[in-house]
């Protein structure tokens, strides 16, 4: 399968903004905003095919190559991929007008369609090290951060049993993908090479790539600038007898670093595949990666190749995104590999938090909800606004002018009713510079205002000031820079971290898989930025699973039969996360928690193996809802095993009357599916097993407008063993999901939209020079994923119906058109004079402007996506989205808007 892509997925890890405000159109930049390396692109030959005159070549790729030369297109190799059964082919850099008149030339894909040999074009994707969501660098080992003897994440998940047995992943290989390592860090051993705990790596890249720049690759994959990829490996593989206790999952693995991350920015396609293919070539047993962008698809090339390696028999662990409060149907990539390990993040069960010392009355240091410590200069006195302790609407509106000059105090305010950011307003008008916000009974939370330093303390400990200072005491406050840290229960222990990320992908695959610990994770940084440091994202629940499945080798043998298995041992033996600290209340999500929180010792140890960890019943066009799963005794004794349903929250995927997602944390309604189990119960004898069948019923009383995706866990239980099967469904049809937006929620006017000269919405018909800033733009946003995205130029008289609203046009009917749509001259009744851009598996777009909010095509010179100049004369913009799961040769799967008249006088 070929897919053109001339600009495609915009990739981020940023926390979306929560709020959906109009954004000015006047804000919008009138260049194009591809998330891609502009003119490269990724080609993958397909070694077995016939091609002309192939004995006249040595290799495939050069008869490609000259293919693609007698078609004048001129291009440069930047890199060549060569892994038998996996990838073979090479990064090329096209131009196709070798002496530009243009400011910026398209890039010629389409002129390699059809070549004999091409098995596909990828276009290359940058992607982000996902940012930690919190980070706080740890000041001294007597901070008390530090989660003594035993670490928790390891009690959480099993680990430490594991260890007790004596096995630390000895003799496994891992290869971290990454910012690289500062091996100088005596927990990672202090050194690199053979005999060493990191035994080798390479540089892909060196300090100065950002993604955008040309790489300059080195032997040495030291990092001391960026830190990452040193939290990542210390979770692996940091050695215990330490002063901090910090102990790797696996701290006896060999461990390889491979740097693709400069010191800041991104890393593209190109370079993820070249190290995956090394990492093999270099005979890793895993290969973990703690990186990705929002996509929705399994098809960017990393996740190809990704999931092929994964197939092959090595484990890949791929972390599964922070977009969490980004809602549904964002999964990441390459995490959405179809065959590696999508990793969710679980909330460690403690937290560390900064404390502020209490001088004027006898008190323990008051611990403040914040990593790093406010940034508060010497010792203040506390002002307390009111008495009332069960105030709800503290400093809601503006003070009495009663109110003192606040400026030389702490404020002391209690949550409620309004934004934090309303209150601070409030208190700032009388002069406040510093607060703290005493609980009210909703729990631990950051506040972030900008330029005041502000955060939230307990209940009990705001009750205790607020008396104080109505006693008549008085009492300070001072915010030490160092050492100062609590490590208080965290209230969200063992549940799913907000951050992460939730699925399924759009084309319903399982993901993420299962989660790990990863929220207030305490790891190393290189020893230039600090040594230690708390860290929370995906990013860190990642290489605890790396570590797990070093352990899993060890224990159940080094081969391919236990790589490709992996993710089902850890799925069937997961503990379901709930969503709340009450071991009653309803489970989470599997679109957020995977198949649950990973039971290591479980998944290593177990004498009963079930199979396969996950089912999808997919939606209602695609509803399969008869599924079977095995049971195996792998004991010496027969047992037991009794089934049960446990369902998990229906997540309403979508916003009620909207067409757009619903923001994390998505809302869960408990209506479940229900199923019928044959047998439910029976005795297996050592080594016997057996076939379970399942048919499913959706839930009852849902509201498919909502895209309720409904899942669950089928239980299995033996004699004092438990195990579960996860399913997953949806109550809709993907194919009736409005994918264009069509709305004015985010600009305050209709989209999609042509952009005039000045930037405004061109609603009469309108000629461009194409000189200076004369150009028209293509502003465009999508409620969800479309597999295919065209815009085409037409004829102005064109005679098609439209699906979308559009600006005097009004609302139509579907127009048809046959497959391919490739190439330019028609298709079906209606002819095109060319197609200007196409995107294929296009992620949908955020709330957030800064973060993939919006696509912008700029035609900044006129021309067709082939790079060749269009002909004066008077046109439409034709644009079209697939919905998810249409056929691209069905008419009516398409979503479809037709512009004014554009006229091209150049
Ligand atoms: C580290 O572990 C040792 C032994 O279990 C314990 O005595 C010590 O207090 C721990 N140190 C810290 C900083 O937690
Ligand atoms: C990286 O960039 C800096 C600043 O532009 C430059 O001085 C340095 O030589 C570059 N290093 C390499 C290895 O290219
Ligand atoms: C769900 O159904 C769609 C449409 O047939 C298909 O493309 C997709 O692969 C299915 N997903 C899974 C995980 O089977
Ligand atoms: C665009 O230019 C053409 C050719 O000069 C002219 O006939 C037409 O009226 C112009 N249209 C507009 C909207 O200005
Ligand atoms: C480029 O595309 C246009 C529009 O489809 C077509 O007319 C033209 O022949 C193409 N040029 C080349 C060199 O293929």
């Amino acid at each position: 399968m070929k897919s053109f892509v001339y600009f495609s997925l915009i990739h981020s890890l940023l926390g979306a903004s929560s709020v959906l405000a109009a954004v000015p159109l006047s804000s919008v930049k009138r260049v194009s905003n591809a998330p891609t390396i502009p003119n490269k692109f990724i080609v993958e030959v397909d070694t077995s095919a016939q091609i002309p005159n192939k004995r006249a070549y040595a290799r495939t790729i050069d008869a490609v190559y000259d293919s693609i030369k007698a078609r004048d297109v001129d291009f440069d190799v930047n890199k060549e991929y060569d892994l038998s059964g996996l990838f073979t082919g090479a990064s090329l850099t096209i131009n196709s007008d070798p002496s530009p008149e243009f400011e910026q030339s398209a890039p010629d894909a389409v002129a390699l369609d059809d070549i004999p040999g091409l098995k596909a074009i990828y276009p290359i994707t940058l992607f982000k090290r996902p940012d930690p969501v919190s980070k706080h660098v740890v000041s001294s080992p007597q901070d008390p951060a530090i989660i003594p003897a035993k670490f928790s994440t390891h009690v959480m998940t099993g680990v430490d049993k594991v260890h007790a047995r004596g096995f630390f992943g000895k003799g496994i290989k891992i290869g971290i993908l990454d910012t690289g390592i500062d091996y100088t860090h005596p927990l990672l051993g202090g050194a690199i090479g053979p005999g060493n705990k990191i035994i080798g790596g390479y540089d892909f890249v060196g300090d100065n790539y950002t993604g955008q720049n040309e790489p300059t690759p080195d032997n040495d994959p030291l990092d001391q600038c960026q830190g990452h990829g040193t939290h990542v490996a210390g979770i692996i593989a940091a050695d215990p007898n330490n002063p901090y206790n910090i102990t790797g999952v696996a701290y006896e693995a060999s461990i390889t670093a491979y740097r693709i991350f400069g010191c800041e920015g991104s890393v593209g396609d190109d370079i993820i595949v070249d190290a995956l293919l090394k990492g093999v070539k270099d005979g890793q047993d895993i290969l973990t990666l703690s990186l990705g962008g929002a996509d929705g698809w399994t098809s960017s090339v990393s996740a190809v190749v990704a999931s092929r390696i994964a197939k092959s028999g090595k484990i890949v662990t791929i972390a599964a995104g922070n977009d969490g409060t980004s809602g549904s149907w964002y999964t990441s990539s390459p995490g959405n590999a179809i065959d590696a390990i999508s990793v969710a993040s679980v909330e460690n069960t403690v937290i560390p938090v900064q404390q502020s010392i209490v001088s004027g009355v006898e008190h323990a240091p008051i611990p403040y909800f914040s990593f790093a410590p406010l940034n508060i200069d010497g010792e203040f006195p506390i002002y307390v606004l009111t008495q009332d302790t069960t105030i709800p609407n503290d400093a809601c509106t503006p003070l009495p002018a009663s109110t003192p000059d606040l400026s030389n105090f702490v404020v002391i305010v209690r949550r409620g009713t309004c934004t934090f950011v309303q209150k601070i307003e409030n208190i700032k008008a009388k002069g406040a510079k510093r607060a703290l916000v005493y609980d009210n009974g909703n729990g631990a939370t950051g506040i972030s205002i900008p330029d005041f330093p502000v955060s939230l303390i307990s209940a009990e400990d705001g009750l205790f000031l607020v008396e104080q200072f109505f006693s008549g005491a008085k009492v300070s406050l001072s915010f030490p820079k160092n050492g100062e840290i609590a490590n208080v229960a965290n209230p969200r222990g063992g549940l799913m971290s907000t951050f992460s990320t939730y699925g399924p992908s759009n084309d319903f695959q399982f993901k993420p898989a299962v989660g790990a610990p990863g929220g207030n994770i305490l790891s190393l940084l290189p020893v230039p930025l600090g040594s230690f440091a708390v860290e929370s994202g995906t990013s860190m629940a990642t290489p605890f699973l790396a570590g797990a499945a070093a352990l899993m080798l060890e224990v159940k043998g080094k081969n391919a039969d236990t790589a490709r298995a992996a993710r089902t041992f850890f799925q069937t033996t997961a503990v379901v996360v709930r969503t709340t600290v009450d071991e009653n209340s309803l489970p989470q999500t599997v679109t957020q928690q995977g198949a649950g929180l990973i039971n290591v010792y479980d998944a290593l140890f177990a004498k009963t193996t079930v199979s396969p960890g996950a089912l999808v019943l997919n939606d209602t066009a695609n509803y399969k809802p008869f599924q079977t799963f095995t049971v195996k005794n792998t004991d010496k004794k027969s047992k037991a095993y009794k089934l049960s349903h446990v369902p998990a929250g229906t997540a309403l995927t979508v916003q009620a009357n909207s067409i757009f997602t619903s923001l994390g944390p998505v809302p869960l309604v408990e209506n479940a599916a229900s199923v019928v189990l044959a047998p439910s119960k029976f005795t297996l004898f050592p080594g016997q097993s057996i076939t379970v069948a399942a048919l499913f019923t959706p839930p009852k009383g849902v509201d498919s407008s909502r895209y309720p995706v409904y899942s669950g866990f089928i239980k299995v239980e033996g004699p004092g063993e438990n195990y579960h099967v996860t399913y997953v469904g949806l109550s809709a049809s993907l194919k009736q999901k409005q994918v264009v937006d069509n709305t004015d929620t985010f600009f305050g006017e209709k989209i999609p939209t042509v952009l005039n000269a000045a930037g405004d919405s061109q609603v009469n018909p309108t000629n461009y020079t194409f000189a200076g800033k004369d150009y028209p733009s293509f502003l465009y946003r999508l409620a969800f994923g479309s597999p295919l995205v065209r815009l085409d130029l037409v004829e102005p008289d064109i005679k098609v119906a439209t699906t979308l609203n559009s600006r005097g046009l009004g609302d139509g009917h579907w127009f048809t058109f046959p497959f391919p749509i490739k190439g330019s001259s028609s298709f079906a009744k209606v002819k095109t004079v060319g197609p200007l851009a196409e995107v294929g598996f296009h992620t949908r777009h955020n709330e957030n402007p800064d973060d993939n909010g919006y696509s912008v095509i700029a035609f900044d010179s006129p021309k067709f996506a082939n790079g060749s100049t269009i002909n004066n004369g008077a046109y439409r913009f034709l644009f079209r989205a697939l919905k998810v799961t249409g056929d691209r040769s069905r008419q009516e799967d398409y979503e479809t808007w037709l512009s004014p008249i554009v006229g091209v006088f150049a």
